[in-house]
């Protein structure tokens, strides 16, 4: 199992710190929370931070776009030096084409489903993506509770990628804790966004490596 450490639940006056923090504790991906106020009812982080934070880590930049229009900030997070981009199927640019464009300026394309949202809907994408990301709360909030049911997206999708022959990274995001991340990996989880597990415990290392070990 591979952790994403969520941006979202650090202390936002060091964050320079807190992203050398993850790093050296063992994190694979880092995850940042992009939210426009309208697709979720939240504001959190833009390209500006995205790009002031891009030194000091080598680690991939896993960029979770909850924003309603993503095709218009394709070139921007190119820019600000995001390696993989995720959006919303529920979003309201043409999935298609957002798609190309991530993939055209160099970074990997991700699409997310929100918990409402049948996984069936992103299976016209999985030809051309290289994640896909389940959301396990509601977006818009760390700290929430994780929704179990939502094991069986990813069950279901497993299967369907076995059954095309396709090699999908399969994310979970929202309330992953050492407490239902086995659960997670046995469903086919490849990769854990957690936020509060990571930044809020009083050894971020220990989190990590015991949430790691649920899949070697
Ligand atoms: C929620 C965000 C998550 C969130 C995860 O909308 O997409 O990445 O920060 O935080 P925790 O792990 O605390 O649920
Ligand atoms: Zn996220």
């Amino acid at each position: 199992m591979k952790i994403a450490p969520s941006m979202l639940s650090c202390d936002f006056s060091v964050m320079r710190k807190e992203l050398e923090k993850i790093d050296r504790c063992g994190a694979d991906w880092v995850h940042l929370d992009v939210m426009d106020g309208h697709f979720v009812p939240n504001l959190t982080i833009g390209p500006d931070i995205v790009r002031a934070l891009r030194p000091y880590t080598e680690l991939p930049f896993d960029v979770h776009l909850m924003i309603t229009h993503p095709l218009d900030y394709v070139t921007v997070f190119a820019q600000a030096g995001a390696d993989i981009l995720t959006f919303h199927i529920e979003a309201e640019s043409d999935p298609k084409e957002t798609i190309k464009k991530i993939k055209s300026l160099g970074m990997k394309a991700g699409i997310s489903v929100k918990p409402k949202t049948p996984i069936e809907s992103v299976y016209p994408y999985l030809e051309s993506v290289y994640l896909v990301l389940i959301m396990t709360v509601e977006p818009g909030f760390g700290g929430q509770k994780f929704m179990v049911d939502m094991l069986s997206k990813v069950k279901t999708l497993r299967e369907e990628t076995k059954r095309r022959g396709l090699d999908i990274v399969i994310e979970i995001d929202g309330g992953v804790s050492r407490d239902n991340i086995k659960m997670a990996a046995a469903a086919g989880v490849d990769v854990s966004v957690a936020g509060t597990s990571v930044f809020k415990a009083e050894d971020a290392a220990l989190a990590i490596a015991e949430m790691k070990c649920a899949k070697l």
